[in-house]
């Protein structure tokens, strides 16, 4: 793991997210603020390793309805917390990286750092610099 300054705070207001693909890098990261806590994901989804932190933030809907029930309240919670994968609409937690649907399966994430203005993200450096540029 490596730490690596991702930007200022002040870049990624509330609800906000900025993505960092480096050139030739493998898969990049995407660091987002959800109601003022950071969190950084892989950006790869585990599916079918779509781009997936350019997908929808949003909540999530859920019902105690049985299926066979067409009418019925559904509760919409969690605003801003998912993140929507753009290919096949898989939902993901963004603060531990959990798929909604499957709970065997997780996003990797990476421990974001608040230090002052800056934003440090520990990173698997295969994930995130070119295999050439980096040495231990
Ligand atoms: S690639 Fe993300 S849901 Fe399929």
């Amino acid at each position: 793991m490596k730490r690596i300054v991702v930007g200022k705070v002040a870049e990624i207001p509330e609800g906000g997210r900025k993505i960092i693909v480096p050139f030739r890098g493998r898969a990049g990261i995407g660091i987002f603020n959800v109601k003022g806590a950071f969190y950084a994901l892989r950006n790869i989804c585990p599916h079918k390793r779509g781009p997936l932190c350019t997908g929808e933030v949003a909540g999530r809907s859920s019902t105690t309805a049985p299926p066979s029930v067409t009418e019925g309240f559904v509760d919409y919670e969690r605003e801003g917390e998912i993140i929507r994968c753009p290919w096949h609409a898989w939902q993901f937690d963004i603060a531990t990286g959990q798929c909604l649907a499957d709970p065997d399966l997780r996003v990797k994430t990476y421990p974001v750092i608040v230090d002052g203005e800056d934003l440090i993200v520990d990173v698997d450096v295969s994930d995130f610099i070119p295999e050439e540029n980096y040495h231990e």
